[in-house]
């Protein structure tokens, strides 16, 4: 998949594209909309985000409309004049395969299918899917089956597994790219209250600047967005020198959707010396 300039908005503050009115699209190469589940989620009560020294914590809890009510809204994305990554999510190797099977009839209205195979701001306990190293390589090969010719990239977290290993598996069973990382769990005091949720933002840059290196090291092809505390052109800079082939904007949006710019500019500039 052609990205250009290689600049991602990320899945969930990326929303179903509203940004896009808010910035200039010419520096914005693809748009995650956010993660979709077979069935609608509600999310959890408010409140659900918190700012810390240094990071967010979210703790969403998926909210979406579930895949059937979100196909009946496919004709808004043509209209976003943007390549579009689709994002679905699950909580069991079912769900994954079902929603899989339910999107394979439109999966070419998509530029890239991303599934999010990290979901751990959803209360359920336990790790990701990932965590079982030998169900998670059930669905990547039956979802590679039923999706044969979409571009296929897998957003992992880094709880209970060495990436490079997830990788080992994607690359195997011929799928296209991975997003590292997504947010990591963590816990919060709001006015002296337990806030349990995922994290996001600065604190995340080092931990993703390794899995994003690690992944690269292995395979020199795989497709790899960036994703963790980038929130300025220097963030960038250091991401495309470890090997990503692309940068995704996350929580930077809620500050400013400038950043998108400033970046922008950045990548087009490496680009452009590379040429
Ligand atoms: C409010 C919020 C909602 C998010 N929702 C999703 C989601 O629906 N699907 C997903 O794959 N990642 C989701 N993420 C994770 C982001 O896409 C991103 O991977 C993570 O925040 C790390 O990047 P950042 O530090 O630049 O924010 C969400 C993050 C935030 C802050």
């Amino acid at each position: 998949m052609l990205v250009k300039p290689p600049l991602v908005l990320l899945s969930g503050p990326a929303g179903f594209g509203e940004w896009l009115e808010l910035i200039d699209k010419s520096f914005i190469g693809a748009l995650t909309l956010k993660t979709i589940t077979l069935n609608p989620k509600e999310g959890n009560k408010p409140s659900r985000m918190a700012e810390g020294n240094n990071y967010i914590i979210n703790r969403i809890g998926l909210e979406n409309p579930g895949v059937l009510k979100f196909l009946e809204m496919l004709d808004t994305f043509k209209n976003l004049k943007s390549k579009i990554i689709l994002s679905l999510g699950g909580d069991t190797v079912e769900e994954y395969l079902k929603i899989a099977e339910t999107i394979k009839p439109y999966s070419k209205e998509f530029d890239a299918i991303e599934f999010n195979f990290s979901c751990p701001n959803v209360e359920k306990g336990g790790l990701s899917i990932v965590g079982d190293l030998q169900s998670w390589e059930k669905i990547i090969k039956t979802v590679r089956k039923i999706l044969p010719d979409s571009f296929l990239i897998a957003k992992l977290g880094i709880e209970g597994i060495f990436v490079e290993n997830a990788a080992d598996i994607l690359v195997n069973n011929d799928w296209n790219g991975i997003t590292l990382i997504n947010t990591v769990r963590g816990l919060h005091f709001e006015n002296g209250k337990i806030i349990l949720g995922g994290l996001s933002g600065p604190l995340l840059k080092p931990i993703a600047l390794r899995a994003v290196y690690e992944v690269r090291k292995r395979f020199s092809d795989i497709f790899i967005i960036a994703s963790g505390g980038i929130y300025n052109s220097n963030d960038a800079e250091e991401f495309m020198k470890v090997g990503a082939s692309a940068i995704g904007i996350g929580s930077a949006l809620f500050k400013s959707p400038e950043i998108v710019e400033e970046i922008g500019k950045k990548l087009m500039e490496v680009e452009r010396s590379n040429d």
